[in-house]
């Protein structure tokens, strides 16, 4: 029977791309893929879903897609994990499968080619380096050595606050202030070696590295040249800009710092040779186990994982004990009665279940890296039953199993109380029985080692501030601005508040 011309016209022309859904489609129920929304070819589903796929934007698609789903962006695999028995899985089960990280053009520059720790693929090397980082920074024995230090520098910053008439009046934005606190504490720890203030040209330069290559390596803009491949070319120039960047970033931790570690080292002789976290590392070099690029890209991760994710949890701490005075007296009042007056320490943390609970509440509602690291599975691998293409980008969306109220009581309210009552029991890391529902730090091979100083930096700066000064909005404002600002790494406060700092008479 002929067809009549207009139906021709129409749909003659729509003949491919309905075959091409078809076989699509068979294809992906056959090979027994992830539930996923229908892909196109070349740029699959990212002109969909768009650049910006922050855990709210997952969380959602998790509703209509399940607890694991798979995202084509251009030629590159991303699988959601949106539930706590398949983040075991990924986390913990099959944990070697899928402990490996993955990498795009940028981050290969940053971490020459994944010669650091925290972004190289799970295997000797990545041992190696979690190995030789443990022991100088990571162990209770470096939390005992530092945190009187630690306390000194927050303690300044209690008294810079204290003689600053503005802070008592209109308010201060306390960020730069508690940014300076954390290079020292970083770098006191690192090197021994501390910025004089925030006016200090190494400080300024050093936050000036650090920012511009987080910026250059969380943008959204190379993500056409990453997705399809074809593109790459058009690249060029940003990618000379990363090279170029890195290359000074690396020479400025390097010239200032490192060579100057070596240079005390060697004086120093046998006898009093290491004094500072570096030194270790150094040391391992010396002594032929790592590379002096390793040493450098040790320093860089350090830079990036340590600083700017304990300030962000600071500066959500702050925000939300300034909306909730009440929640601040009661931490003033624990720490009265327990102390009595006397400082609080970080041997006596344990002993103020409340400020502890403030602490994990903070991380729960604004969890700072809200999807963990991507991890990745260097090889094929099954997951829920479904199969997940080799190299694949793998997140476990942290902030959205911390948040769901399927699993949590009024997830939205910023209740520290609940750690204590209903969620008493819940760690950020297993004492006993893993919590999968939370995990800011993550969990199993690939998780924050830098826990074991995160918690109490941050228990001790809370503490201090709150018996110090009743922390409130400037007059005139009645909350200040908890909104977000999401991204693949990152969940921060998006405006960083004025604060006004009222100083507690003894
Ligand atoms: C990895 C969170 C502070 C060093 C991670 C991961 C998360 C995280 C979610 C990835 C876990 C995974 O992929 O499963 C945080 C938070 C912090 C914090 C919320 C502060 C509140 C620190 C500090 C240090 C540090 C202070 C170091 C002094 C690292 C390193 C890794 C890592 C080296 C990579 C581990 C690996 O790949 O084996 N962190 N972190 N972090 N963090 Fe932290």
């Amino acid at each position: 029977l002929p067809l009549p011309p207009t139906f021709s016209i129409i749909f003659l022309p729509l003949i491919p791309i309905i075959a091409y859904f078809l076989i699509h489609f068979i294809s992906n129920h056959s090979s027994n893929l992830p539930p996923g929304p229908l892909s196109i070819p070349i740029f699959g589903n990212w002109l969909q879903v768009g650049n910006d796929l922050n855990h709210r934007l997952l969380a959602s698609m998790s509703q209509t897609y399940g607890s694991v789903f798979l995202l084509k962006l251009g030629s590159k695999n991303l699988a959601v994990v949106s539930d706590p028995a398949l983040a075991t899985q990924v986390l913990h089960n099959q944990g070697i499968e899928f402990g490996s990280r993955p990498r795009n053009v940028v981050f290969d520059i940053f971490t020459g080619n994944g010669q650091d720790m925290v972004f190289t693929i799970y295997g000797d090397h990545w041992r190696k380096m979690r190995r030789i980082m443990t022991l100088p920074f990571f162990t209770n024995k470096v939390v005992q050595h530092y945190s009187n230090m630690w306390e000194v520098e927050m303690d300044q910053v209690v008294h810079d606050l204290n003689k600053d008439e503005g802070a008592k009046t209109e308010g201060i934005v306390v960020r730069k202030r508690l940014q300076l606190m954390l290079y020292n504490i970083m770098y006191r720890m690192m090197f021994n070696a501390k910025f004089e203030s925030q006016e200090d040209p190494l400080f300024i330069e050093a936050t000036r590295f650090n920012s511009e290559r987080s910026r250059l390596a969380q943008s959204f803009e190379y993500n056409y040249g990453d997705f399809i491949p074809l593109l790459r070319p058009f690249l060029r120039g940003y990618l000379n800009k990363c090279r170029d960047l890195q290359s000074r970033r690396l020479a400025f931790f390097n010239h200032y710092f490192v060579e100057q570690r070596r240079k005390i080292m060697a004086a120093n002789g046998e006898k009093h040779k290491i004094s500072c976290a570096i030194d270790h590392i150094i040391d391992a070099q010396i002594k032929g186990e790592i590379s002096e690029e390793n040493v450098l890209y040790i320093v860089e991760n350090i830079n990036v994982a340590a600083i700017e994710t304990t300030l962000w949890s600071m500066e959500w701490a702050i925000a939300e004990l300034v909306n909730h005075p009440t929640i601040q007296s009661k931490i003033r009042d624990e720490i009265s009665i327990v102390h009595k007056g006397a400082p609080v320490t970080e041997s006596n943390l344990h002993e103020l279940p409340y400020l502890q609970a403030t602490v994990k509440e903070t991380l729960r509602l604004h969890t700072p890296i809200p999807l963990l690291v991507p991890h990745m599975n260097l090889e094929e691998a099954k997951l829920g039953g479904y199969i997940i293409p080799k190299e694949s980008k793998v997140v476990v969306n942290a902030w959205w199993l911390a948040n769901n109220p399927a699993w949590w009581k009024d997830p939205e309210e910023f209740r520290p109380e609940r750690f204590l009552d209903e969620e008493c029991g819940t760690e950020a890391v297993a004492g006993g029985k893993v919590d999968f529902r939370y995990l800011p730090f993550g969990m199993g091979r690939r998780s924050c080692p830098g826990i074991i100083l995160a918690l109490p930096i941050l228990g001790l700066v809370i503490a201090k501030l709150v018996s110090n000064f009743e922390m409130k909005a400037p007059q005139g404002v009645e909350k200040i601005d908890v909104s977000e600002k999401g991204g693949q790494f990152s969940l921060h406060i998006a405006n960083h508040s004025t604060v006004v700092f009222n100083p507690i008479k003894a």
